[in-house]
């Protein structure tokens, strides 16, 4: 269509209907992110691949149990843990637990941790209806809010109880927040802030004891145990701070057999675990690999009938489109999806079906386009050099030749490179290789 005025530009949108489809059915927002929400996860089941990783986390998963697994960015980590938190909902009956760890968190992950578990209790609280465990749930945190000032945070918080006169007198869950400001407390917002600030505050041996306690909490409740998944650790570059979070913090992790862990690494964090400290914290230490072309094909297929139930993997990729995918995307299922999903709209554009190859390259080079221009000179010659030698190390006297760069300039260099995930890292024996990944070639020959 010729777009010539604003009334064509404002009509204009991607319309799917080449291929059968309402809509665009890749997304890469992981599968069971709304792990609480049976409906939502039922839809997500029928997208869902089962891997041999898969297997291997449900068979490790059980009360009490520590479990790693680590990979690349987008093999589906994030997908697989909140699988678990599913399961730990609806088969195990345990409380689900995220939390998101970060550059800027990970110091204080433990004390994330609690704050985010007494924060779901809260809500939990605030949610249920009047029934006995919620009941006895109370009275249990009510004996002990005197004492301490956790437990008198979350009291507050949850604001169902006001003290009169040295005995309790009731208010409706539901007045809760308001009743609070009516007897001319403070608001909900200033006892959150001071609630952090001394969670935040709090020593790993106190948030070991309080874990313990809370297990009772969520036993009231009629929970079985928890289960914590930490995620986004694989996002942090320094896997040091991960591996120093997870030392200090070794307690928490045996604190009490009703609490599971299970936390998503990179693939830098087992090669840098000199001490041992994975080893020893974790009962299952998993490693997701990127996946098999048979393996993202069925994530492909699953999508698209889910969109429309008659639709084959054929009807909407050409073979070599799907090779084209598998050799950019090297298995990653985040880059696969997403790269069916920029090529799917660009053919819809020309309403061309099915997707071909041609589809494929454009939406490539649309979303990586930039890196080339983007990249400094030195950069682009690092990788190039590199291209040619297939697999190098920056030790290599051929690589330090070709790129006209000294061995610590060229470690440098392959250390934002490989921030920018522009080269991938593998370790031989005692040495560390870099290598170009498929995706990237395009861009610099
Ligand atoms: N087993 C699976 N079956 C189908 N799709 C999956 C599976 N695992 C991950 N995905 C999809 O792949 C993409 C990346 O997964 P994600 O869990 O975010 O990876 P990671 O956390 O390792 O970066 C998401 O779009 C997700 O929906
Ligand atoms: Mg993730």
């Amino acid at each position: 269509m010729n777009i010539v005025s604003f009334k064509d530009l404002w009509g204009l949108r991607l319309d799917y209907s080449v291929f059968k489809m309402s809509r665009n059915p890749f997304s890469i927002t992981p599968l069971f992110s709304d792990y609480d929400n049976k409906e939502r996860c039922k839809m997500d089941e029928g997208l869902f691949v089962v891997t041999k990783e898969s297997r291997d986390v449900v068979i490790s998963f059980g009360l009490g149990k520590r479990i790693i697994t680590w990979g690349k960015i987008g093999v589906g980590k994030t997908t697989l843990l909140n699988m678990l938190l599913y399961l730990a909902r609806f088969r195990e009956s345990c409380l689900p637990i995220r939390v998101i760890i970060k550059e800027d968190n990970v110091g204080r992950a433990v004390q994330e941790l609690l704050y985010t578990c007494c924060f779901e209790l809260v809500n939990e609280l605030k949610r249920r209806k009047i029934t006995e465990p919620l009941r006895s749930a109370k009275r249990w945190l009510l004996d002990k809010r005197y004492t301490d000032r956790l437990y008198d945070f979350m009291c507050r918080l949850i604001g169902a109880y006001e003290e009169g006169r040295g005995e309790e007198r009731k208010v409706s869950v539901a007045a809760g927040v308001s009743a609070v400001l009516e007897a001319g407390m403070e608001t909900e917002d200033v006892t959150i802030k001071s609630f952090r600030t001394y969670v935040e505050n709090l020593p790993v041996k106190m948030i070991e004891e309080y874990l313990k306690e809370i297990c009772k909490l969520v036993k009231e409740l009629g929970y079985d145990g928890i289960v914590f998944a930490l995620d986004e650790a694989d996002h942090i570059p320094s896997v040091e701070k991960v591996l120093g979070m997870l030392t200090v913090s070794r307690e928490i992790f045996f604190a009490s057999t009703d609490c599971t862990f299970i936390l998503a690494g990179s693939p830098d964090i087992l090669a840098q675990d000199k001490k041992n400290e994975i080893v020893g914290i974790f009962d299952s230490i998993i490693e997701i690999k990127s996946l098999r072309e048979s393996e993202i094909m069925e994530a492909f297929s699953k999508r698209l009938k889910s969109e429309n139930e008659h639709l084959t993997l054929n009807d909407v990729f050409a073979p070599e489109a799907i090779k084209a995918i598998m050799n950019y995307s090297g298995g990653v299922l985040k880059v696969a999806i997403k790269l069916a999903e920029n090529a799917l709209g660009e053919a819809a554009s020309l309403r061309e079906c099915p997707v071909s190859a041609k589809h494929i390259n454009a939406a490539f080079t649309r979303t990586r386009a930039d890196i080339a221009v983007r990249l400094p000179e030195h950069m682009l010659q690092v990788l190039r050099a590199l291209h040619e030698l297939g697999e190098a190390s920056p030790s290599d006297k051929t690589f330090q030749a070709k790129a006209s760069l000294s061995r610590s300039r060229l470690t440098l260099i392959l250390g934002s490179l490989y921030e920018e995930k522009l080269v991938e890292r593998l370790r031989k024996g005692r040495k560390i290789v870099y290598k170009v990944p498929p995706q990237v070639i395009p861009l610099i020959s």
